[in-house]
């Protein structure tokens, strides 16, 4: 899976990215991962990136011209690299918004089943212009109803719950517990502990070995 990140802020990636499960998905080239910066493709000499919003208001806009000639280069560019196997190359544009649609696993596992490429268009200040996600078909999403300085956190979200989805990113044997196991409330050693003179114990029946009554529990947990 490859993920393009349009981005002013592409530092902001570097620990999460760099580390831990990602970094794994990463080395072993299972997921890949390219910045893209508008402030580096600007026309003006200024290298302004943003503007006042028509129609007056508070903040700056993201402009619109240096958002798109990234997003061209990037289809044009990746659509010229070959793909291992005869695997033909699959778009999808995502515009990370407090306003879009809801991000869930859902659309991670089907994102990951059909697209090679997925492009994040991160946006700052008070927004991007809305001609961005018109020319390049993008789907404008959230990852939850707070709003955050800007999308790259959410594209940060987002990429390590659809790394999950990519194949050999999580073991088989990770993965097919994942599937399932719905309980989210875990225990490991030890089986009692004690805090403030207060004992905490592990419920007997994760701990007894009946596979059977593990696994209701764990539904209804
Ligand atoms: N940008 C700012 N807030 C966001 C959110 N909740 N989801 C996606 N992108 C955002």
């Amino acid at each position: 899976m490859n993920f393009h990140v349009i981005t002013l802020f592409p530092n902001l990636f570097d620990s999460y990215l760099n580390d831990s499960m990602l970094k794994k998905a990463r080395d072993k080239d299972l997921i890949n991962i390219q910045f893209y910066n508008p402030r580096a493709v600007t026309k003006n000499k200024h290298k302004k990136v943003d503007d006042i919003p028509y129609g007056g208001g508070p903040g700056m806009v993201m402009m619109a011209e240096p958002i798109i000639d990234l997003w061209s280069t990037i289809t044009k560019k990746t659509m010229r690299e070959k793909l291992p196997l005869t695997k033909k190359r699959k778009f999808k544009t995502i515009v990370l918004s407090p306003g879009g649609e809801k991000f869930t696993t859902a659309y991670a596992k089907s994102s990951v089943l059909e697209y090679t490429d997925i492009i994040f268009i991160c946006g700052r200040y008070e927004g991007i212009d809305a001609r961005v996600a018109d020319i390049t078909g993008a789907e404008l999403i959230s990852i939850g109803d707070y709003v955050l300085t800007g999308g790259e956190l959410a594209a940060m979200v987002m990429i390590d719950s659809l790394s999950r989805q990519v194949d050999g990113v999580l073991g088989n044997k990770h993965s097919l517990e994942e599937e399932r196991i719905s309980s989210h409330e875990m225990y490991t050693r030890p089986a009692e502990y004690s805090y403030k003179g207060k004992t905490y114990s592990v419920p007997s029946v994760l701990t007894e070995g009946n596979h059977k009554l593990i696994d209701e529990w764990r539904k209804k947990h």
